[in-house]
């Protein structure tokens, strides 16, 4: 018997269907992921084994192969997990195959079966409900997985949470949306004292969508300045705030059942390195420059950036987008931010 459960993968913060199937046959017992996995999903297979067993459930010793498909796509992280224990215990009957192929599951299992929370819940709700399906994600994401609008989501702490309410032992209580925080704290402006030019020059830079360097001393408030730049700015629109959650959602940023309500202010390091600034790395992940679309990034010290870093900032400030080469494939995400930059003379 083969069961399928819909998941996905994400390419920049698109989402890609993909569909664990997987297949318990005769033959020696073996258990095989393939379908171009990395490491963490390859992994995979000791902690479905040990959370099955954590629940009193032995996987079959027969021939079992997950495939998840499309074979070409390669897939990353830790988030296939429960598709493939989803999977196994459809094909193993223990749940109903029917009913899960309504749902996009997503999601890290532990050795005793509990699910952690993976990146990109918000991406794949949103996706789920595209496609008229219910959303299975781990407990602590209900809240984020809720502000996607679609009706049907479940958010198991455990496997046996998930287990019971399909078996109707006990329902799952379908999460809420985390209200708004009250009101927005930003740094305001009267905090400092004097410097009316430099007040005018960042309220300017604010209005007019401007980028802006400061040059002055040590300790005249240059840092203050930039961080009062985001309260300056009109506040995020409902399709804003959706878009900069996307970005901290894959990369795994977004506050606990939470969505960005504030302009994002970003204020990495000097000693950053280009992929921690403009997004890559093995696993790839948005970068400072992305998790500040929409708001300011503060690039304090700035001749001290390496060279490389700084001329990486030039296409993304042109285009709005930063795209990020790979060995198979590009990826591009949103990097629309509002650059303020500060050095000594
Ligand atoms: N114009 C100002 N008004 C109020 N406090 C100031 C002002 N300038 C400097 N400060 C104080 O000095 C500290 C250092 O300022 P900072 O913004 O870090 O300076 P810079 O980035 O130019 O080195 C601030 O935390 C603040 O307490
Ligand atoms: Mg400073």
């Amino acid at each position: 018997m083969v069961a399928h459960i819909n998941t996905v993968a994400f390419a920049g913060i698109d989402v890609l269907p993909i569909e664990a199937q997987v297949a318990i046959s005769g033959g020696l017992p073996t258990f095989t992921i393939v379908g171009l996995p990395d490491k963490a999903v390859g992994e995979s297979k000791e902690r479905v084994r040990s959370a099955l067993n954590a629940i009193g459930l032995a996987l079959p010793p027969k021939r079992i192969t997950v495939n998840l498909a499309p074979a070409d796509v390669q897939k990353e992280g830790s988030h296939f997990d429960l598709p493939i224990a989803l999977g196994l215990l459809a094909a193993m009957g223990v749940l109903p195959a029917e009913e899960m192929a309504q749902y996009t599951a997503l999601g890290e299992l532990g050795l005793d079966g509990s699910i952690a929370s993976v990146a990109g819940v918000l991406p794949a709700a949103v996706a789920a409900n595209a496609a008229d399906r219910g959303l299975i994600c781990p407990g602590s994401q209900g809240g984020e997985a809720a502000w996607a609008g679609g009706a049907d989501v479940l958010a198991p702490r455990s496997l046996l949470e998930l287990i019971n309410h399909f078996k109707g032992v006990s329902v799952l209580t379908p999460p809420q949306a985390a209200a708004p925080g009250a009101g927005t704290a930003y740094l305001d402006l009267k905090d400092i004292k004097g410097q009316e030019s430099a007040k005018r020059a960042v309220e300017i830079a604010a209005a007019g969508g401007h980028n802006l360097l400061m040059i002055g001393p040590p300790g005249s408030g240059k840092s203050m300045l930039a961080a009062r730049m985001p309260g300056l700015l009109p506040p995020l629109s409902a399709a804003e705030s959706l878009e900069v959650s996307m970005i901290h959602s894959v990369a795994g940023q977004l506050p606990e059942g939470g969505i960005v309500r504030q302009r994002p202010f970003r204020d990495p390091h000097h000693s950053a390195s280009t992929p921690a600034l403009v997004g890559g790395g093995l696993r790839v992940k948005p970068g400072e420059i992305s998790l500040a679309h929409r708001g300011v990034l503060f690039l304090d010290e700035l001749p001290e950036f390496s060279r490389q870093a700084l001329e990486s900032l030039r296409q993304p400030l042109e285009t709005g987008r930063v795209v990020v080469a790979r060995a198979n494939a590009h990826i591009s995400y949103p990097a629309r931010f509002q650059l303020v930059a500060a050095m000594n003379p």
